[in-house]
């Protein structure tokens, strides 16, 4: 198969449902991926469904990468590991300036793709329970509290979840984790949809150094985005669903939160 051609300024994005997975001559050929340390982390998961999740990850990044690098096969890609858990493609492998960051939560395993810059992906749930106004007083930053009063229901959840994975997507970016302080950097979003991160005072970081998006995957699943690249530079994403290690079954552009379906197959059976 030709490589898929990724530029800079781009991001694409790779969606599965794991639990959907589950003819076993599949799963078979996903496990023969793995290195040995994917084999010992996943057999020291308690429940079988976190095997299962963390196998579909998993082959969503090698299966995913090789359609990028078609000389490295899916049991052939090697990571290194940031100080902050970060997985980074090995250098020595030659595969040039490709980045990637996964995301998964219960029903949506997500893996953004880009070349050069920092990318961080978020994926979450929206129907999970909790007390968000309590959650957002603990985590989030004051105007992003704040800009959450008088919302209820369905607007609040909406909000807080667009908050959350925001700043997730920023975090993960970065590759440091929690260590930056969240309550020391804040989105805005403005009615048009745009999306801005704001710093205290002493930040080590540029708000006009990055670029974010933010879409939904079917009524449930919120994504947020963050891209080391000047803010209102040319950013194309595109959403791409396939099964790993097999072929293309969709693709579209997102665009400012909503997608224009360009469907290049059926979606078959899984
Ligand atoms: C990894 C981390 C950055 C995100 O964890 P998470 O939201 O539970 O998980 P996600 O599914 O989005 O991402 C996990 C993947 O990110 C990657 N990852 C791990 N460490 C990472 C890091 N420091 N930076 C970027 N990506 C990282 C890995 O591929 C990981 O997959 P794996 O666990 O299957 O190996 C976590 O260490 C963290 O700091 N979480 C903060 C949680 C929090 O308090 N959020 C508040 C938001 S307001």
């Amino acid at each position: 198969m030709p490589a898929i051609e990724l530029g800079v300024g781009e991001i694409h994005v790779w969606e599965v449902e794991p639990e959907a997975i589950a003819v076993q001559e599949r799963l078979d050929r996903y496990a023969a991926w793995l290195s040995a340390a994917e084999v010992a982390r996943r057999q020291r998961f308690k429940f079988e469904r976190h095997r299962h999740g963390f196998l579909i990850a998993r082959a969503l990044v090698r299966g995913t990468l090789t359609r990028y690098v078609p000389a490295i096969a899916p049991e052939g890609w090697r990571f290194v590991i940031g100080a902050h858990g970060r997985p980074e493609i090995d250098p020595s492998l030659g595969a040039g300036d490709l980045r990637f960051n996964l995301s998964h939560t219960h029903g949506r395993a997500v893996l953004a793709v880009a070349r050069g810059d920092d990318v961080g992906v978020d994926v979450e749930a929206r129907d999970r329970k909790g007390n968000l106004r309590g959650i957002s007083t603990h985590f989030f930053a004051a105007p992003e509290v704040a800009s959450l009063d008088g919302l209820d229901g369905p607007a609040l959840a909406e909000r807080f979840f667009d908050y959350w994975t925001l700043k997730e997507a920023y975090m993960k970016a970065r590759g440091v984790g929690i260590s930056l302080g969240l309550g020391r950097f804040w989105f805005t979003i403005a009615d048009d949809g745009a999306i801005a991160i704001n710093f205290v005072d002493g930040f080590d970081d540029e708000p006009a150094d990055w670029s974010f998006r933010r879409f939904d995957l079917g009524p449930i699943h919120p994504v947020a985005l963050a891209l080391r690249r000047p803010r209102g530079a040319p950013l194309d994403v595109k959403l791409h669903r396939a099964l790993p290690g097999e072929p293309l079954m969709s693709v579209e552009t997102i665009a400012g939160g909503a997608s224009t379906g360009l469907v290049v197959a059926g979606l078959g059976s899984l």
